[in-house]
């Protein structure tokens, strides 16, 4: 059994959460769903990162103190993730108590390694951004991706001692081929390693909202510091419920693309200064963009596409949780920038949901009702079906491991395409009832129950539906998949009901 702990960014509770941030949480989820299904020692962490400027901003701009503010906008990633049937094992927010504690037992250990050290600071920095730029990284003075004027800051600072790290790590990319995927952001991280690293100030005296530095008061952590500690608040780093040895460095970070010097600079080196291991694994994704747009709040705010409208929330209770989760899967491969739109939702709905997957549940409840008095059959160990199931098992394997899961539905749904063409082909509705109705149906239920655990990570509920259908016990994600993923290991025959359609179409026109 393998140990998987898979994180996603903290996200920033300056606003609610959009489709943006849903792609990350949603992908995520159905990979951690992946792993336990596999039979996986699992632990899936998410949360909120609540320190800041910005956040502090935003509770001022709101009239509240900044701890109401992140109060009430945590919870509303709560209800988003729960609307999303997100099954997170933890989730983290960076004003918890265990927070701090780790945060400043994480940090006393690398100040007292030597790796921080006061200095003077002077920049430009980017509010929205919570991060410094150089004049010559900055669009004439403004901030690239905001677009908003960058203020000139100078303080007396605590600073991290980035540049002793860099032969270290650029050995250990060397070394650990797999540590960033895609190779593109692998080669993006290497380079930036090799062009230089400077020093960077990991403490802030301008304001007060932030984890305090236990060594010099007044000054608190700059919030990218504390916030990348999470993945070790989660399991307990520095405290008594310490789970460190347990889950650390079998960890697999999924962040977005614009995060990667945090996460593959930043992060691993701080992880070396404190004695620890680098995480085992960075995977890295692109944007989802509308109409060639990062959907992002800072952007929508400043005109355009209005993130409101495109909530995560929304979408479920209009499409349904299921086919929103397929779709963020589905359309864009982890890695990839993507355009999001609803056309895009409804095209994949009709094509893959109820044209392909929802008319063979239907079709072959309606056979089986008709001609073999609604008792499913058991499958051939030899039938032409067989094959092709174990195929898709094997492609979601390999796919899901590196952490492509958009592959893993294209082959899952090459075999709900290969079980329509096996029933055309066999047009088992024209036969009389009797044993070669039963072989053409037993094949073809047997692969709908393949189909059904493997898309489980993805659609849990409509994966539970179709199994109920099918009259299985149990549920279809409950694995290990080694077992329940074999050809015939459901006892048959079975009573299989027929229901309405799983997803009905949607008029593109509507
Ligand atoms: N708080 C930091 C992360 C700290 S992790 C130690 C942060 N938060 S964020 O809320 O701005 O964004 C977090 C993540 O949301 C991004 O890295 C990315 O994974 C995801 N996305 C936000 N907008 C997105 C898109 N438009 N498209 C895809 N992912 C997007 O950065």
């Amino acid at each position: 059994m393998g140990r998987f702990y898979l994180t996603t960014p903290i996200y920033y509770v300056n606003d609610a959460p959009h489709v943006g941030t849903a792609y990350t949480t949603v992908n995520a989820d159905a990979i951690a769903r992946w792993h336990r299904l596999c039979g996986d020692d699992t632990m899936f962490l998410t949360g909120t990162d609540e320190h800041g400027q910005k956040m502090a901003e935003a509770a001022e701009r709101n009239g509240v103190t900044p701890q109401v503010w992140t109060d009430r906008t945590s919870a509303r990633f709560k209800e988003a993730w729960a609307a999303l049937d997100v099954a997170y094992d933890d989730f983290l927010r960076t004003t918890e108590p265990r927070h701090y504690r780790t945060v400043q037992s994480f940090l006393t250990r690398i100040y007292d390694n030597g790796f921080i050290y006061k200095g003077l600071y002077q920049g430009l920095y980017c509010i929205s951004c919570e991060d410094y730029y150089t004049l010559e990284a900055s669009d004439s003075g403004a901030c690239p991706v905001h677009h908003r004027a960058l203020v000139e800051m100078e303080e007396e600072n605590w600073f991290f001692r980035l540049s002793a790290f860099e032969d270290r790590l650029l050995e250990y990319y060397d070394l650990h081929p797999g540590f960033v995927t895609p190779e593109t952001k692998r080669n993006e991280a290497r380079a930036f390693i090799r062009g230089g690293l400077k020093d960077i100030s990991i403490t802030r005296t301008s304001i007060s909202w932030g984890v305090p530095v236990p060594w010099d008061e007044g000054h608190v952590f700059y919030v990218w510091y504390d916030a990348l500690i999470n993945y070790l608040t989660a399991i307990g780093y520095g405290r008594e419920d310490d789970e460190v040895e347990h889950w650390w460095p079998h960890v697999h970070h999924l962040i977005g693309k614009e995060i990667l010097r945090f996460h593959c600079v930043w992060w691993p080196a701080m992880l070396m200064a404190a004695g620890l291991e680098p995480p085992h694994h960075v995977h890295v994704h692109g944007w989802l963009l509308v109409g060639g747009e990062k959907l992002s709040k800072s952007l929508v705010a400043a005109g355009g596409v209005r993130i409101q409208d495109i909530s995560p929330v929304e979408l479920a209770a209009h499409f349904g949780v299921d086919p929103v989760r397929y779709y963020l899967v589905r359309e864009t491969a982890l890695g990839n920038d993507g355009d999001f739109s609803i056309e895009g939702i409804v095209a994949r709905y009709n094509a893959d949901l109820a044209n392909n997957l929802g008319n063979l549940v239907a079709r072959v409840a309606a056979v089986i009702g008709s001609k073999c008095a609604g008792l499913g059959p058991a499958p051939r160990d030899d039938g032409p079906l067989a094959a092709v199931a174990a195929a898709a098992v094997a492609a979601n394997r390999e796919a899901w491991a590196r952490f492509a899961p958009h592959r893993g539905l294209e082959a899952t749904f090459e075999l709900v395409g290969a079980t329509n063409a096996h029933l055309e082909a066999h047009e088992p509705w024209k036969m009389a009832p009797g044993p070669e109705v039963e072989a053409v149906m037993g094949d073809a239920l047997e692969a709908i129950r393949v189909v059904a655990i493997l898309v489980s990570p993805v659609m849990p509920s409509v994966a539970a539906e179709i199994w109920r259908r099918l009259g299985l016990a149990g549920r279809p994600d409950e694995g290990p998949l080694e077992a329940s993923a074999r050809w015939g290991a459901a006892p048959a025959p079975r009573p299989v009901t027929r229901a309405d359609a799983l997803f009905p179409r949607i008029r593109d026109d509507a």
